[in-house]
C-alpha cells in the first residue's frame, strides 16, 4: 500500500474537513488551535509532506530553509497567499496552492455590509437599545448617507471585485474600477463599469472606495498617504482585502482630522493588533472595525477545506492541482 502523506494542518478546521483529512492522509492536527510560533512552523515544515497553513502562519524564507526534503506542497487554507514566501517555495521546488472562488460571495457580501454599516451608522445605532441610550425618534436623529446614486470605486476587479460590483449595481451605485488590466468588454458592459487607468483620478471622484486587490509587493500601501488625501472629504473607504494595502496611520490621521467621511475595515496591518487610533475612532462611531470575518461562514470554511483536500489529492496522484499559485499571479 502507498504510504499516506504526512499532512500538517496548522489550525483547527471544521470537523467534517478534519475527519475527511484523517481518513485520507496521515493528518497531524492542531487540536488546541493555538497559532504556531515560527519555531513550531519550522518543526512542522521539517516533518510534513504537505503543509496546510492559514493567514495566521508566516511561511517565510527562514521557515522554508528549515523544511525537510519531503515537503513538496503547501496547500494554503485561504485565498490570499501573502502569508507565504511563494517565490522562495517555488525555487525550492515546493508547489503552492490556495482556495480561490469559494469565498468570493461571502467576502463581497461583507463588503456591502461594511459600506451600509458605515454609511447608515448601523453599529452605532445597534448599541443604543442594549445600552439604553435611545430617548426616541426625531427628524434629525442618527442621519447617515444615502447609497443609491453614489459612485463606488473598486480597487481590484478580480472575482471579489466583480461580485461586489454586481451587488452594488443592485443597490443603485454606479460602478467604477481600477485594475492592473482592464476586464473584458462583456464584463464591463454587464456591470456598466467605468475603467480608470489612473487610480489617482478615480480616487478623487468617488463617494465610496472599496479595496479588493490581493496584497503583493506592488500593492503594499497602494492607498498611501498621498493617495488617501486625493479622496473627497466626505468619501468612505472600505477594506475586506488586506490591511497592508492601506497606510493605516495615514488613514487614521485623515479620519481624526475630519478629512474623510468614514471607513469600514475588516483587515489590519498588524493583525490581530489594531492601531489604537482606529480603535478610538471606532468608539467615537467614526469607523467600523471587524475582526477579519469577511469570509467567515460555515459554508465557506467547509468549501475551503474541500478545495485543500482536492489540491492535496490531485498533487499526490501526480497531477497538477487545480489551484496552483503561479509566479505571474504575484
Ligand atoms: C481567510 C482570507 O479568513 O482567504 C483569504 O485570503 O483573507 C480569509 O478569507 C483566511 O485567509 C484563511 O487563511
Amino acid at each position: 500500500m502507498k504510504k499516506r502523506p504526512v499532512v500538517v494542518v496548522t489550525r483547527r478546521l471544521p470537523d467534517v474537513v478534519e475527519t475527511r483529512m484523517r481518513e485520507l492522509f496521515d493528518t497531524r492536527l492542531n487540536l488546541d488551535d493555538k497559532p504556531l510560533s515560527a519555531a513550531e512552523l519550522a518543526d512542522a515544515a521539517k516533518v510534513a509532506d504537505v503543509l496546510v497553513p492559514t493567514v495566521t502562519d508566516e511561511i517565510d524564507a527562514s521557515v522554508l530553509a528549515q523544511a525537510g526534503p519531503n515537503l513538496r506542497l503547501i496547500a494554503n487554507f485561504g485565498n490570499g497567499v501573502d502569508n507565504i514566501d511563494v517565490q522562495a517555495a517555488l525555487s525550492r521546488g515546493i508547489t503552492v496552492t490556495n482556495t480561490p472562488g469559494v469565498l468570493t460571495d461571502d467576502t463581497a457580501d461583507m463588503t456591502i455590509a461594511l459600506i451600509m454599516a458605515v454609511a447608515r451608522r448601523i453599529p452605532e445605532g445597534a448599541r443604543m437599545i442594549p445600552e439604553d441610550t435611545w430617548s426616541g425618534w426625531s427628524p434629525t436623529f442618527m442621519l447617515g448617507h444615502r447609497i443609491t446614486g453614489k459612485r463606488l470605486g473598486i480597487v481590484g476587479m478580480g472575482r471579489i471585485g466583480q461580485a461586489l460590483a454586481r451587488r452594488a449595481k443592485a443597490f443603485g451605485l454606479s460602478i467604477h474600477y481600477h485594475n492592473r488590466r482592464r476586464v473584458p468588454p462583456r464584463i464591463e458592459e454587464e456591470l456598466e463599469a467605468t475603467y480608470w487607468e489612473s487610480l489617482d483620478q478615480m480616487l478623487a471622484r468617488m463617494d465610496i472606495v472599496s479595496v479588493n486587490c490581493p496584497h503583493t509587493p506592488a500593492t503594499y500601501h497602494l492607498l498611501s498617504a498621498r493617495r488617501l488625501k486625493l479622496m473627497r472629504p466626505d468619501a468612505i473607504i472600505v477594506n475586506t482585502a488586506r490591511g497592508e494595502i492601506i497606510d493605516e496611520t495615514a488613514l487614521a490621521r485623515l479620519l481624526e482630522a475630519g478629512a474623510l467621511g468614514g471607513a469600514g475595515l475588516d483587515v489590519f496591518e498588524q493583525e490581530p493588533a489594531v492601531n489604537p487610533r482606529l480603535v478610538k475612532l471606532a468608539r467615537q462611531g467614526k469607523v467600523v472595525l471587524l475582526p477579519h470575518m469577511g469570509s467567515a461562514t460555515h459554508e465557506g470554511r467547509v468549501d475551503m477545506g474541500e478545495k485543500v483536500i482536492v489540491n492535496i489529492r490531485t498533487f499526490m496522484d501526480g497531477h497538477r492541482p487545480p489551484d496552483r499559485v503561479l509566479p505571474s499571479m504575484l
